[in-house]
């Protein structure tokens, strides 16, 4: 099963930071940036590179710079929170976006806004969006993705419930999805349980 659970002290203490109540927007922004930075970055294991020698003060080292397109594409709003940390990872990545709304009563993701990059057949495409909940966003951003002729792409995410991994599996088989948790469940609305609330909100203040 393509699921990576990131087991990582950094990204676990920037999770209970994240699920407090208390935490103010200021400190939610810093918290989802250094998760997302471990998420990221684990993310992008296996990417193209490319063997280069540089000279150090002393002698030749041999070493390995990022090779090939990287496109990342957060999904509007909440996806924003993690696009920092993506691109201090590849400064030199282009980003796609995606802008994607669950109706408040039924939870499905309708799609608003799409600005994406050309060319990306080739590319190494990171879908970023903290939170995985029935997997319909997911589905609607990598549908898109395959229609814009995408071919390689990962999803990255801060939460997930096992209800939104399975549709994403269901309907994508081959994408993987990279978590630092998989939580327990969905509430009849549609959140997720304990999950953290509504991202978009708490990094916005907009609750
Ligand atoms: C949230 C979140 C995901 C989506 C996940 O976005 O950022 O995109 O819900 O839910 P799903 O897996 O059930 O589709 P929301 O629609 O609240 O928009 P926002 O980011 O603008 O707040
Ligand atoms: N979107 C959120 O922001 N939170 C949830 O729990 C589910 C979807």
């Amino acid at each position: 099963m393509p699921v990576h659970v990131i087991d990582h002290p950094v990204a676990q203490d920037a999770l209970v930071t994240l699920r407090d109540q208390r935490t103010a927007p200021d400190a939610f922004r810093r918290a989802a940036r250094r998760i997302s930075a471990v998420i990221v970055g684990e993310a992008l294991r296996g990417i193209p590179t490319t063997a280069v020698t540089v000279q150090t003060p002393l002698e030749p080292a041999a070493g390995h710079r990022l090779a090939g397109d990287v496109v990342v594409v957060p999904v509007l709003r909440a996806g924003l929170g993690m696009l920092d940390a993506a691109l201090e990872l590849v400064p030199s990545a282009r980003v796609g976006y995606l802008g994607l709304q669950r109706d408040e009563t039924t939870a499905i993701a309708s799609q608003y806004y799409a600005k994406l990059p050309a060319d990306m057949n080739e590319s190494f495409v990171l879908l970023v969006d903290p939170m995985l909940a029935t997997g319909g966003s997911s589905v609607a951003a990598l549908e898109r993705l395959t229609k814009a002729g995408a071919r390689h792409v990962r999803i990255a995410c801060i939460v997930a419930a096992p209800e939104g991994i399975a549709v994403v599996e269901a309907a994508h088989p081959d994408v993987h999805i990279y978590t630092p948790v998989i939580d327990r469940a969905l509430t009849p609305h549609k959140f997720i349980l304990p999950g953290l609330g509504d991202f978009g909100d708490r990094l916005y203040g907009t609750a």
